[in-house]
């Protein structure tokens, strides 16, 4: 077997090839309670972000057709938002590995009546079957973190998007206000595994996630990273004192 080398899952140090199953271990685990934990833990402030994000998308309201891949989309929050904010030919592929998230997402897309614009494709980040130069948009929310070669999901990404489409990546960054720094420290290990597993029962998938954070590259060392993959005019903006981070770059 060839050796894919070493990487993290949260802080413990793992061979390369295991971290999807474990990723996809803990996804499977909190699938159903995800959407409640995300509005518990961040006391609703994911929502202002997934806001700006999809801001900056920016679907038109007209009639032009705009297609938005939204990668690692899980139960569809990013999606949803985009459909809501476009016209009649804006359409949405919601690609996630992960069955259960997206049985979640189908569900309650039924339920909000937007089955026909938004679609939910099972895939992995890694190695996309859609054709060269497909979407006008691709974004990631919260995904890229838990994706094991994330080189390879950023040179995929570049290469589905259409000559002069963007890509837009909401993630957890580094904190840099002082006096937050060590509160927000404080509250992701003491309260977010407790509070995980109060709600979704698995204390593990939180610890993972607060330590996944911590692992994950500086916004500027991830910011070369979009370049590397090809992206043009990269830049990101830090939310809420650089809790997360909204990167920028576009295929030109
Ligand atoms: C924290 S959730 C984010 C879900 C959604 N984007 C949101 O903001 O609510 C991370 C998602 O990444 C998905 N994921 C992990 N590895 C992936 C991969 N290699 N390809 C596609 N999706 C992946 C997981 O299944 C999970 O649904």
């Amino acid at each position: 077997m060839q050796n894919g080398g070493e990487t993290h899952f949260g802080y413990q140090s793992i061979p390369l090839e295991e971290k999807q199953g474990r990723v996809d271990d803990v996804f499977h685990s909190v699938a159903r309670r995800y959407d409640l934990m995300n509005d518990v833990m961040s006391a609703g402030l994911h929502r202002a972000w997934k806001d700006a994000l999809v801001t900056a998308v920016n679907p038109p309201k007209s009639t032009r057709p705009f297609k938005l891949l939204d990668l690692a989309g899980g139960t569809g929050d990013i999606a949803f938002r985009v459909a809501d904010g476009g016209g009649p030919n804006t359409h949405v592929t919601v690609c996630d590995i992960n069955a259960e998230m997206l049985a979640v997402g189908a569900e309650r897309a039924e339920k909000r009546g937007l089955e026909g614009l938004v679609a939910f494709e099972q895939g992995n980040a890694e190695e996309l079957g859609y054709a060269d130069r497909t979407f006008d948009c691709a974004t990631i929310a919260f995904g890229i973190r838990n994706v094991p070669r994330i080189e390879r999901a950023l040179s995929e990404a570049y290469r589905v998007l259409k000559i002069g489409g963007r890509f837009l990546c909401l993630e957890f960054s580094a904190v840099d206000v002082p006096g937050l720094d060590r509160l927000y420290e404080l509250y992701s290990f003491q309260a977010i595994p407790r509070i995980g597993a109060m709600v979704t029962g698995d204390r593990e998938a939180y610890q993972y996630l607060v330590e996944s954070v911590r692992k994950f590259p500086r916004p500027k060392i991830f910011a070369g990273m979009i370049e590397r993959a090809g992206f043009r005019r990269v830049s990101f903006r830090p939310l809420s004192g650089g809790i997360v981070a909204l990167h920028s770059g576009w295929k030109l």
